[in-house]
């Protein structure tokens, strides 16, 4: 029995189905979130880059990119994605991590982007994790992440959901999933039916080149699972010298608050400075 998600599996899943329309996606969503056109000559680092998609998009904008990995096999998936569609020539570099180690993290040097989509609330420790993924940032860097939002109640009684799940053996994992599944997407389907447009929504899911089915394994699946509540994590950072530039909100539902934050403190000061907005 397993207390924690293997992404890797879902991962590769995914992987298998992926086209050009979700890596276009993926890079638009990443250029929008950072407020860039293009990356070049800029340094990117992903922290927990899963299938490797953001990276390649980071790539594809024409950064330096650095990525890794808690899970052997997504370190594989990113290898594979990079080696199938990654720009001839980039420098892109792939490796095993934990976004929990410090000092690996240290031993990485400083980004001009550091990003963490969708991870720092799977590794048991969020706001050690948060303190960490801010170490690597340039000053006048940007920090770009996503974390789920916290709903109080509903996000207690989904943890106990991912944790019986990921407790059950994977034959009957069925008996949780699709209830979940129902729960998730029944409403909307529902609405799309009366609309006279069945399977709408879901046919045209794909923010982040993502996949409607792959998401929902990786909701029940991901464990651990913490939240956050989007000003505690704002104001977390504005303790550490960052300013939020944007807030892309969960608008109260289950789904990430995704963050753009600026490093607004020289270097070894520990103290905030003010910078204009758009200094990238
Ligand atoms: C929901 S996936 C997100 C993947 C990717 N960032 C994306 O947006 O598609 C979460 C990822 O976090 C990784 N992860 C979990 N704990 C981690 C840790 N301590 N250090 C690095 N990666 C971790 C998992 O292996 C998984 O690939």
């Amino acid at each position: 029995m397993s207390e924690g998600f293997d992404f890797g599996d879902n991962w590769r899943a995914y992987l298998a189905c992926l086209d050009a329309g979700h890596i276009a996606r993926a890079r638009e969503a990443l250029a929008g979130l950072l407020g860039v056109e293009s990356l070049e000559g800029k340094t990117f680092l992903d922290i927990g880059c899963g299938s490797g998609i953001a990276s390649l998009a980071a790539a594809l904008l024409g950064a330096e990119v650095r990525s890794f990995d808690l899970n052997p096999k997504c370190v594989e998936c990113a290898r594979s994605l990079k080696a199938k569609f990654g720009p001839p020539g980039a420098t892109w570099s792939i490796e095993p991590g934990s976004a929990l180690d410090e000092d690996f993290l240290r031993s990485l040097g400083q980004y001009d982007v550091v990003y963490s989509w969708g991870v720092l609330h799977h590794t048991g420790d969020l706001w050690k994790a948060l303190a960490i993924a801010a170490l690597p940032v340039k000053e006048g860097g940007i920090l770009a992440l996503a974390i789920y939002n916290d709903q109080g109640r509903a996000t207690q009684a989904w943890r106990l959901v991912k944790r019986a799940y990921n407790l059950l053996p994977p034959p009957l994992r069925f008996l949780v999933f699709y209830p979940a599944l129902i729960r998730l997407w029944g409403p909307t389907m529902i609405k799309d039916l009366f609309r006279g447009r069945p399977l709408h929504t879901w046919r045209h899911y794909g923010g982040r080149g993502m996949s409607p089915w792959f998401d929902v394994v990786d909701w029940v699946g991901g464990y651990p699972f913490e939240a956050a509540k989007p000003e505690k994590v704002i104001s977390f950072f504005s303790l550490r010298g960052f300013s939020l530039e944007r807030l892309l909100s969960a608008d109260g539902g289950s789904g990430c608050n995704e963050f753009r934050l600026r490093n607004t403190a020289p270097a070894g000061s520990g103290k905030p400075r003010p910078r204009p907005l758009e200094t990238f």
